[in-house]
Order: structure tokens, then C-alpha cells, then sequence
């Protein structure tokens, strides 16, 4: 056993483990255990999501980011694999609560939702199951960004293996190519998909600035349905920030004379791209003034607090008023509109339906990370 897995391995089996939940049983590490001989195991026959949850301080609570469409993707993904989980949206959200409520979360934490085939054999559909591992995981401010490379490897197609379907076996591309980028002394790959063309990181969503114009590629580009690709095209941009994100196919050359260049996700938030096969990304080249760059772009403004689409409440600690049903509002979140420095109508006439006082806040890292930018503090 090397020492960096010895060093894992302790962390994780350490008192500061944060307990798995699978099939309704919060677990430890060492009891959460699945048989080798599934096809789980075996062939990775799952379909997963990675979830945030952000811990306000001065509200003293817990805020899922978009928790009703990860479900959506959740379920999209077991469809194309033809198998389904027990478990209906509703139960799906009192796990996530389960898990961060038996955990006793006070701090921000990623966590995996993932639906499995217990079955033995390749074609298995059933039994299934669930689990979600949570992990502590802060808010992104490495303000360093990440050198990219454009990967030998290519982004597997849509006719192959489906990126658009979230299963662990789907991830093995990214695997060698963040191995290889790594080999290679960079920080991350870019993938081109079978066309040449951009799609996306391994775990991300990429964008670029060019020209003025906020570019990324198209759905069809072999590319993940982010749902912070959503969210930054749908509201943040257009609705906050005045601009429009255009959805276009993306040239190699275009990435290596791109003004600014990020990758966006639930887990990496907003992370800088900061060179791209040794190109460096911003307009004054070799200036690490690339988050600012990026912040100016998105028209964030330093240390101003705003409530962002979509920030479910997880309701950890439950208050009066604020105790609605969790699938109402989880769904409802997700349809509300919220501008910086207030709340529109819509959210306002969903805080007269459920309680006394706004149930959104500042809790999105695309805000925070924003937030935490040199340069704009
Ligand atoms: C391959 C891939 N692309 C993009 C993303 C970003 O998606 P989202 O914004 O829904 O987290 C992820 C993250 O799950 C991903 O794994």
C-alpha cells in the first residue's frame, strides 16, 4: 500500500468521516458495502450525481444547489440505462436530507447520489439501490486557475458511450485523460469531440470569452446538460448580468487566442482556465488577473450579496414557516427568478406560500467563488 493511499484510507476511516447513507441506513465508511460480484461493481452500472451544499453562517442553515433538476438528470440517466430506484423525487430529497441532517453538516460538503444495479451480469436492471457519500468540501478560491491541455484523448461520442448519461463507467474517458494531462505536467485536459470540436472537461462544463461574446458549446457537442451551463445561460447571464451566452460549436485555435476561458460545474463552481496548451488565456497574458477578468465579465460586484437561482432549502434546521413540503420546495426554487439585490415578484408570492421570511440566499459558489476573486473584493 503506497503512502498516499495509506494517508486516504486513514482520512476517510478517521473520526471526522462523514457517514454514508445507503438505502436508508446511515453507514460508516467500512459498513457501506456493496457485493463485488454486482454489476455495480463490476461494470460500473450506475448513475450518479454530484450535489453541493452550502452552509450560510448567518442564517445558521443548509442550501442545495438545484436539487430538482439533478433529479430530472438523475432519472434521465437511469432511463437510457433502463433501470429505476425505489425511491420517488420526494424520497430522494428526504435522503439528501437524511444525510446532512444524521451528519450534523455545518460547513459546505459535495455529495454523490448514486443509483446502482445490484444485479449480477452485464444486462442486469435489477435489484437497485442508492446511496449518497457526503464529503467536506469548501467553496472554490484557488485563485492559481488551471493550466489545460487540449487531450490526444477524444470526448466519447453520443453513438458510443453517452456523456449525457451520467454513469460512473462513462467517466473512465476522463480518467485517462486527466492521467495523461497530468503525465503531461498540466493541471486538466479539454476534450475535442470525434468532430474536433470543444466539448468539455472531464468533470466540467467549458467556456469561453471571445471578442466580447460568452461562448460555449452546443448540447450536441458531446457534452454533459450542466445544469450550471443551464443556470449561467438561462438566468445568471441574460437576467443578472445583461448578457447573452452563445451556444456554438468552438474551434481548437479558437481556445488558444480566447480572451478568458473557465470551466463551470457544480462541483468546480467557476474555475479559471488559466493556460490552454500552454497559451495563456486573459488579455493581459502572463497577469494572473484572469478571476477578475471573469468576475468583471459576470458584473459581479465585491462582496454584494444576492440570492441566486435555484438555491433549494435543504431545511436541516427546520423553523417555522420555512417547513414546507421538501418537493414543493425544491421544484418551486427552481422556477424562481431572483435579481441581484432583491427578489422579484414570483419569489416573493412563493415566500407568502410558504413562510414568513425569504427562503433564498447568497449560497451558490458561482457567487461565492465570484465573491473571493482577487481584485474584486
Ligand atoms: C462531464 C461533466 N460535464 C459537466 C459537468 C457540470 O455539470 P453540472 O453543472 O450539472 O454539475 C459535470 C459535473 O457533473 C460533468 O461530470
Amino acid at each position: 500500500m503506497n503512502d498516499q493511499w495509506l494517508k486516504q484510507s486513514n482520512d476517510v476511516k478517521g473520526k471526522n468521516e462523514l457517514k454514508i447513507w445507503l438505502n436508508g441506513s446511515l453507514l460508516s465508511h467500512e459498513e457501506a458495502t456493496l457485493p463485488v460480484n454486482s454489476a455495480a461493481v463490476f461494470y460500473a452500472s450506475n448513475v450518479f450525481e454530484g450535489l453541493r451544499a452550502y452552509w450560510n453562517e448567518d442564517d445558521g442553515e443548509l442550501y442545495c444547489f438545484r436539487l430538482a433538476e439533478h433529479f430530472a438528470r438523475f432519472r434521465e440517466s437511469m432511463k437510457m440505462m433502463r433501470f429505476e430506484i425505489p425511491y420517488s423525487d420526494d424520497d430522494l430529497y428526504e435522503a439528501v436530507r437524511a444525510v446532512l441532517s444524521g451528519n450534523e453538516v455545518q460547513e459546505d460538503v459535495h455529495m454523490h447520489l448514486v443509483g446502482y444495479v445490484a444485479g449480477i451480469g452485464l444486462e442486469a436492471t435489477e435489484p437497485s439501490g442508492l446511496y449518497i457519500i457526503p464529503r467536506r468540501r469548501p467553496r472554490s478560491d484557488d485563485p492559481k486557475g488551471l493550466s489545460c491541455n487540449i487531450s490526444s484523448w477524444t470526448r466519447t461520442s453520443d453513438n458510443a458511450i453517452p456523456i449525457r448519461l451520467k454513469s460512473g463507467s462513462n467517466y473512465q474517458n476522463g480518467r485517462l485523460a486527466a492521467l495523461q494531462s497530468r503525465a503531461d505536467g498540466y493541471d486538466q485536459p479539454i476534450f475535442l469531440n470525434q468532430e474536433g470540436h470543444v466539448a468539455e472537461g472531464t468533470g466540467a462544463t467549458f467556456f469561453m470569452v471571445r471578442k466580447g461574446r460568452l461562448v460555449t458549446p452546443p448540447l450536441t457537442a458531446d457534452i454533459l446538460e450542466s445544469i450550471t451551463r443551464s443556470t449561467l445561460i438561462d438566468s445568471i447571464c441574460p437576467e443578472v448580468f445583461g448578457m447573452g451566452v452563445e451556444e456554438r460549436e468552438i474551434a481548437r485555435t479558437e481556445l488558444y487566442v480566447a480572451d478568458e476561458a473557465f470551466f463551470c460545474g457544480s462541483g468546480y463552481e467557476i474555475t479559471p482556465i488559466t493556460s490552454i496548451d500552454h497559451f495563456p488565456s486573459g488579455r493581459r497574458r502572463g497577469r494572473p488577473d484572469h478571476e477578475a477578468a471573469v468576475a468583471r465579465l459576470l458584473g459581479c460586484r465585491a462582496r454584494r450579496r444576492r440570492a441566486v437561482p435555484g438555491v433549494a432549502h435543504a431545511g436541516v434546521r427546520r423553523r417555522q414557516g420555512l417547513d414546507a413540503h421538501p418537493s414543493r420546495l425544491c421544484v418551486s426554487n427552481a422556477r424562481l427568478d431572483v435579481r441581484v439585490g432583491g427578489i422579484n415578484q414570483r419569489a416573493q408570492r412563493f415566500n407568502v406560500e410558504v413562510g414568513p421570511r425569504p427562503n433564498l440566499y447568497v449560497a451558490h459558489a458561482l457567487a461565492g467563488s465570484l465573491q473571493q476573486a482577487p481584485g474584486i473584493r
